[in-house]
Formats: structure tokens, C-alpha cells, sequence
């Protein structure tokens, strides 16, 4: 008998929380898939999608521990899942743990559903049982023609929802900068693209700030509001919430290399 079915007959079945690495998944899909995950798995499950403005993955412990689970199994699901986030997600685990009450949870890591060569075997068989639907009565496009328009604005702010600013809060920190930017009526203003990783994630939450080349660490609802008042509506720097300025930005004309005509 295997440990997972010791424990289902034992009654102590670990809470499952599933772990997706999906930026761009709809709504609806994200709710499809914890509704399959759920049929299929026995005992209490969640599922999160690691970027973008889901709960985050100390969100979602906190809660599961909340409710009660002692034993939690993060489960990498979807293939392919980023071999970055398999190797940083047992260290956020084992943090997760140090915080307040936390070391009463055991946390186990499930293992990269892209090593399970029959899954995927098994995934590759029930895709291609279901019928394929032609393509030939489709109109020919490579874009909407609205696609061929970049909106115009003065400031183009990245934030990142990278999966580890989101363990720092970068999910509440774009509902905060949206509602700060509409406030002081800078929103139409400002182009804000969500990115992926853009490296200093130790930082986050994070925003580069451009043309200007600046880079900010905005922790709380304070700092983001300092930062639209003092920076995009005064045109100051606030220079204790940046903490990097770009290369290109930090050159000045004199330092600029020549070109060749
Ligand atoms: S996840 Fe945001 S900088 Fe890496």
C-alpha cells in the first residue's frame, strides 16, 4: 500500500494546494482546472496560478493553515511547469514555516508532472481521442486591425507579477496603484503593463518607471501613494522609494557613445 493511500484510509489525507505557472490563463480556465483538480484528488484542494494578481502561494498557505490543515502538499501542476519556480518554491515552503505559528504544518513538495512519462503519455492519448476541428472556413489574420494602434501616454509603468514579487504582496499592490492612479486622475496617463520576472525579485513589489529609467520598491498603500504624487504628478524621483535607475537613463549626452554615420 502506498503512503498516500495509508493516509486516506488513516483519515489523515494532506490538504493538496496546486501550483500553476500560467500568466496569461483566463478566468474561467483557472476555475475549470481547480475544478478537475478537485474530482480528481481526495481530501481538501486549492489551486493558484503563481503570477499575475491570484493569492499568492503564503497567501494561500495561510489560509489553508487557517482552516485548519496541519499538512499541506504543494503540487506543481501543468506541463510544461518552469524548472526556476522547482527549484525556488521548496525554499518559499521551508520560509513560509519560519513565519509566527507556522512550524506545526508539515509542508511536502510534489514532484514535476513533466517526469511522469505515462501522464503525459496518458494526456497525449486523450488529446488526440477527441476530434480536431478545421481550420478552412477561418478568416486568415494575424492580429485585430485595433492591434496595429499603440496607446498614447506619458508614463509607461512596468510591475512585475512574477511569481516571487507575488509572495510579496504584488497582487494587492496593483489593485493599490489602479485605485491610487485613478484618485489623483493620472490613470489615463499611464500605460501599465504587467510583467514576468525582471530579475530583482528580492525587491518586490516593484515597478520600473519609464522613459524616466527609474526603478521603484513600493511596499505599502503610503509608498504608492507618495510615488503618483511626487513622482508623476510633481515630477520629483522620490529617491528613497527607487532603488535603480537604467543604464540609458543614468548616460548623459556628453557620455553617450558616437555613432558612426
Ligand atoms: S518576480 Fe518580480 S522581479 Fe522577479
Amino acid at each position: 500500500m502506498s503512503d498516500d493511500q495509508t493516509l486516506a484510509l488513516s483519515g489523515r489525507q494532506p490538504a493538496t494546494l496546486f501550483v500553476i505557472s500560467a500568466p496569461s490563463l483566463s478566468r474561467g480556465a483557472l476555475t475549470r482546472l481547480e475544478a478537475a483538480a478537485r474530482a480528481a484528488t481526495p481530501g481538501p484542494v486549492r489551486l493558484i496560478r503563481l503570477e499575475g494578481t491570484e493569492p499568492s502561494l503564503v497567501d494561500a498557505l495561510d489560509a489553508m493553515r487557517a482552516e485548519g490543515h496541519r499538512r499541506i502538499r504543494v503540487q506543481p501542476f501543468g506541463v510544461p511547469f518552469p524548472e526556476g519556480l522547482l527549484t525556488w518554491l521548496p525554499g518559499v515552503m521551508a520560509d513560509w514555516r519560519t513565519r509566527g505559528d507556522n512550524a506545526d504544518t508539515t509542508l511536502e513538495m510534489g514532484p514535476d508532472p513533466a517526469t511522469d512519462a505515462g501522464s503525459l503519455a496518458a494526456q497525449a492519448t486523450a488529446a488526440l481521442s477527441r476530434r480536431a476541428r478545421s481550420v478552412e472556413a477561418t478568416s486568415p489574420r494575424l492580429g485585430k486591425p485595433g492591434w496595429a494602434d499603440p496607446p498614447d501616454f506619458e508614463f509607461h509603468l512596468l510591475v512585475c507579477t512574477g511569481p516571487r514579487c507575488a509572495v510579496h504582496g504584488a497582487a494587492s499592490f496593483t489593485h493599490l496603484l489602479k485605485e491610487e492612479l485613478k484618485e489623483a486622475g493620472v490613470f489615463d496617463r499611464c500605460l501599465t503593463t504587467r510583467t514576468g520576472c525582471i530579475y530583482p525579485c528580492n525587491r518586490g513589489p516593484i515597478l520600473a518607471l519609464y522613459p524616466h529609467g527609474h526603478w521603484y520598491r513600493l511596499p505599502d498603500r503610503a509608498a504608492v501613494r507618495r510615488f503618483v504624487a511626487d513622482v508623476l504628478m510633481a515630477g520629483g524621483t522620490a529617491d528613497d522609494l527607487r532603488f535603480h535607475t537604467a543604464r540609458a537613463a543614468r548616460t548623459t549626452p556628453s557620455q553617450a557613445p558616437e555613432t558612426t554615420p
